[in-house]
């Protein structure tokens, strides 16, 4: 087979996403000028079901994907009236191994059936490409994702050469340190929006809780949350051990504190050192208010363009996968084999399998 995609056609792509607790479909159009059009969109959850155990659980993630995909699939086709498209395009990783599966599989199945090449993508470009949706095509930039799996600083040139890591956590994802400190706070799951909502009354200077791996000898770009997330547990217990009152909404602001400090410190101190002059965001933690507004007032003092999605391009979804899909069949990209299969540890560097 030979490329995806003829200067001055159109291409139609409809992609999937299953890595972890979202079912995502889309599809979206190469036009023969070679813009990429976003024609539909659509997302199940299985989020709630996560919730009593206050983190995702594989086997129920896969179950969901398996029961939600084909609906989802088919209101993405019916949506934007289409029968058949050019090209399917699925997560092939990293995230967990049996959601992957689901995606992947059910991808093949679809092109297997409509006769049409199939594409594996990876699920980290996808949080970096997503953007060209809202802010149009991607210059050179760092990429600060921040989600509930993953935590890490990314330098993109373009879509043509191997996306590379920075840094990344050494223990916790920022969102996962989210999660476990409204766990010891008593707040519900996901921990994120909750925090952030009760931070908005706290007084983020009241705990002077730690920075991780921002000392002079630590690696600049790599990560560490899980000292913080200890250092709020051992503040909660001495409030309770010692009988004080304890102000969840000081605790709160001052954690969420922390991790917008560092985070932006760190996203900001690489375009620095590398002269990259734009910064993209992404992850479910890129919600954050005062992430937002910290890396907002970062990058104006240091002539930074930030490029921040909607909330909802942020988490998971099946356009981020039909993004990367886009930018590599524009770049000559071939189809996947079809013995390639879900890749649960995939490295960033891999674009497309
Ligand atoms: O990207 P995402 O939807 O899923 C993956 O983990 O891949 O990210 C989910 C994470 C959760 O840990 C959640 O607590 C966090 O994003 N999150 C937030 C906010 N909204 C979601 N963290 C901080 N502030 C928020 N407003
Ligand atoms: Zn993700």
């Amino acid at each position: 087979m030979g490329p995806l995609h003829q200067p001055g056609d159109s291409t139609v792509v409809l992609a999937i996403e299953t890595s972890c607790d979202e079912t995502g479909a889309a599809l979206i159009r190469i036009n023969p000028d070679d813009s990429v059009e976003l024609l539909a969109d659509e997302l199940a959850s299985s989020v709630q079901q996560h919730a009593e155990f206050g983190g995702v659980v594989p086997e129920i993630a896969s179950r969901a994907h398996l029961e939600y995909l084909t609906p989802v699939v088919r209101t993405v086709l019916d949506s934007a009236g289409i029968s058949r498209p050019d090209v399917v395009a699925a997560t092939i990783g990293p995230g967990l191994a049996g959601a992957l599966l689901v995606g992947v599989s059910a991808a093949k199945a679809y092109a297997g059936a409509w006769q049409v090449p199939f594409m594996g993508i990876n699920h980290l470009a996808g949080h970096v490409a997503v953007d060209i949706f809202e802010h149009g095509p991607l210059p050179e930039c760092i990429a600060l994702l921040v989600s509930g799996g993953h935590t890490q600083l990314l330098h993109l040139k373009d879509f043509s050469q191997p996306i590379t890591e920075l840094g990344a956590t050494v223990d916790d994802a920022a969102g996962e340190a989210y999660d476990k400190v409204a766990r010891l706070l008593g707040v519900g799951y996901p921990g994120g929006p909750e925090i952030d909502r009760l931070a908005r009354t706290g007084d983020p200077t009241a705990i002077d809780f730690p920075r991780g791996m921002t000392g002079p000898q630590d690696a600049p770009y790599d990560f560490s949350f899980s000292g913080l997330k200890t250092s709020v547990a051992r503040y909660i217990e001495r409030a309770e051990v010692n009988r004080q009152t304890l102000y969840t909404e000081d605790v709160a602001a001052s954690f969420q504190e922390a991790v917008a400090d560092v985070l932006s410190a760190k996203a900001v101190r690489a375009c620095r050192d590398l002269g990259v002059s734009n910064l993209v965001v992404g992850g479910g933690v890129a919600a954050n208010s005062r992430l937002r507004e910290l890396l907002t007032q970062r990058c104006t003092e240091n002539d930074i363009t930030l490029r921040i999605p909607s909330p909802r391009l942020c988490t998971d979804n099946g356009a981020m996968i039909a993004a990367v899909a886009s930018q590599v069949i524009l770049n000559g990209a071939m189809p996947s084999e079809l013995t390639v299969s879900a890749q649960p540890g995939l490295d960033v560097s891999h674009t497309y399998v």
